[in-house]
C-alpha cells in the first residue's frame, strides 16, 4: 500500500510517501481502506520525536473508510461499511497509521457511520469533537451560565472546541486568535473573538473584573500564564495541548487562594482505559456533525503527496482550522 513514512524523526521533509507492506488485524482489530486521513498540531509533535513512536512509523491518528476486514471476535461490523475511527489508543501499543491506503483500527476506537455521512468532515472532527466533549462535559462540568475562555480558536482543536461550547449552551464562548488577520478564522459560534495581546484587558472588560469560569488551553506559554490569572473563583483550567511548546509554571498557592481547579486531559493516554466511554463520545459526535448540530466547517482536502507542506502549514502558523488528507485521490 501507500503511505507517508518517517524512518527517522525529523522535520516535515522526512515525511517520505512510499510503498510498505499491507497490515492485518489481530484479534480486536479492524482493518479499514482509508478515504480521508485528519491532521493535527499532533501529528507533527510524533513526526519531530517528541512523542516517540518506534521507526519506522506511519503518522495520523484519526481515519475515516470503509471496512476492508474484520479480525477475529469483533462484532458489529460488516465489509464495506463506512466507519470512522481514533488511532491513539496508545496505552495498548504503538498505533496511529491514518496517512495509509489501509489502517488498523481497534474495534472498541471504531464506530459505523450513516450510509451517506460526509466522510472527510469526519475524519476531520474525531480527535478534536473527542477531546472537546471530555474536556468540557467530563472535567469542566460545563454550566450554561459559564463564560468559557478559549486559547488557540483559530485551530483545530481550539474551533472544535468553541462550537461544542455554544451548542451547550456556555454564557460566553471568548476565542483567542494570535492576530487581527486571524479573527476570521475563529469559530462563527465565538460570542467574542480577542487578539492575543489583548488577552488581559478584553477579560476584564468582558467580564467586569470576574474573570471567566473556564479556560480552555491547546496553546500554552504566555497566554497560559495570563489566563490562569483571568480565572473566576471556582473556574476550571483545563490544559489540553501545547501548541507553542512553552509549559508556564502555574501556581499552587493562585489555585488555593482564587478556588481554582487545574484540569488536564490527554486521549492519546487514556483512551485504553476508558474505551467504552471513548466509544460513546465518537459516536455522539459523529451524530452531531452528520446532524449538522455541530457546525464543523468543511476541512481543508489535499493529496497524501502534500503531507510535508500541511505540516510545514500547521508549524509556521499559517495552516488553515483543519486539514485532511484525501488518501485515493
Ligand atoms: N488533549 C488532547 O487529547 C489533544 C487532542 C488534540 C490536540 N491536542 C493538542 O492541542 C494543541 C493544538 O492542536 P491543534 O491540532 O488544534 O493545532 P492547530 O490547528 O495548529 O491550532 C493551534 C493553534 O494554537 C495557536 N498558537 C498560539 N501560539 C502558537 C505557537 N507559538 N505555535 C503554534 N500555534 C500557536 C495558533 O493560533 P494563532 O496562530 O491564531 O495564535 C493555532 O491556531 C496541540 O498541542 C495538540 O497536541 C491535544
Amino acid at each position: 500500500m501507500r503511505a507517508a513514512v518517517v524512518k527517522a524523526p525529523g522535520p516535515a521533509e522526512v515525511l517520505e510517501v512510499a510503498e510498505v507492506p499491507d497490515p492485518s488485524p489481530a484479534e480486536g482489530e479492524l482493518l479499514i481502506d482509508v478515504e480521508f486521513a485528519g491532521v493535527g498540531f499532533v501529528d507533527t509533535l510524533f513526526r519531530a520525536g517528541a512523542f516517540a513512536l518506534p521507526t519506522p512509523f506511519v503518522p495520523g491518528i484519526e481515519v475515516t473508510g470503509r471496512v476492508r476486514e474484520v479480525g477475529a471476535s469483533v462484532t458489529g461490523f460488516a465489509v464495506g461499511q463506512p466507519v470512522g475511527a481514533l488511532l491513539n489508543d496508545f496505552g495498548r501499543g504503538p498505533r496511529a497509521g491514518s496517512y495509509a491506503e489501509i489502517a488498523v483500527a481497534h474495534a472498541s476506537m471504531a464506530v459505523p457511520l450513516p450510509e451517506g455521512a460526509d466522510l472527510a468532515r469526519v475524519a476531520g472532527v474525531l480527535v478534536n469533537g473527542v477531546t472537546a466533549w471530555m474536556a468540557l462535559h467530563d472535567l469542566a462540568r460545563l454550566r450554561v451560565n459559564d463564560d468559557v475562555l478559549v486559547l488557540g480558536a483559530s485551530g483545530g482543536l481550539g474551533g472544535t472546541v468553541s462550537r461544542l461550547a455554544a451548542v451547550h449552551p456556555a454564557r460566553r464562548v471568548i476565542g483567542v486568535v494570535g492576530s487581527e488577520a486571524k479573527r476570521t478564522s475563529a469559530a462563527e459560534e465565538c460570542t467574542d473573538v480577542i487578539v492575543a495581546t489583548d488577552l488581559v484587558a478584553a477579560i476584564d472588560e468582558l467580564t467586569n473584573g470576574r474573570g471567566v469560569d473556564v479556560v480552555v488551553d491547546p496553546v500554552g506559554g504566555e497566554l497560559r500564564a495570563q489566563a490562569y490569572e483571568r480565572l473566576a473563583a471556582f473556574g476550571r483550567f483545563l490544559v489540553l495541548g501545547n501548541a507553542s511548546g512553552q509549559d508556564p509554571a502555574l501556581s499552587g498557592d493562585a489555585a488555593w487562594h482564587g478556588t481554582r481547579q487545574l484540569l488536564g486531559l490527554s486521549l492519546g493516554a487514556v483512551a485504553h482505559l476508558v474505551p467504552e466511554q471513548v466509544h460513546t463520545v465518537i459516536s455522539a459526535v459523529v451524530d452531531l456533525t452528520h446532524r449538522g448540530v455541530l457546525r464543523e466547517p468543511a476541512p481543508s482536502v489535499v493529496s497524501l503527496d502534500d503531507v510535508v507542506e500541511v505540516h510545514r502549514a500547521l508549524e509556521n502558523r499559517t495552516a488553515p482550522p483543519k486539514t485532511v488528507l484525501a488518501i485515493r485521490s
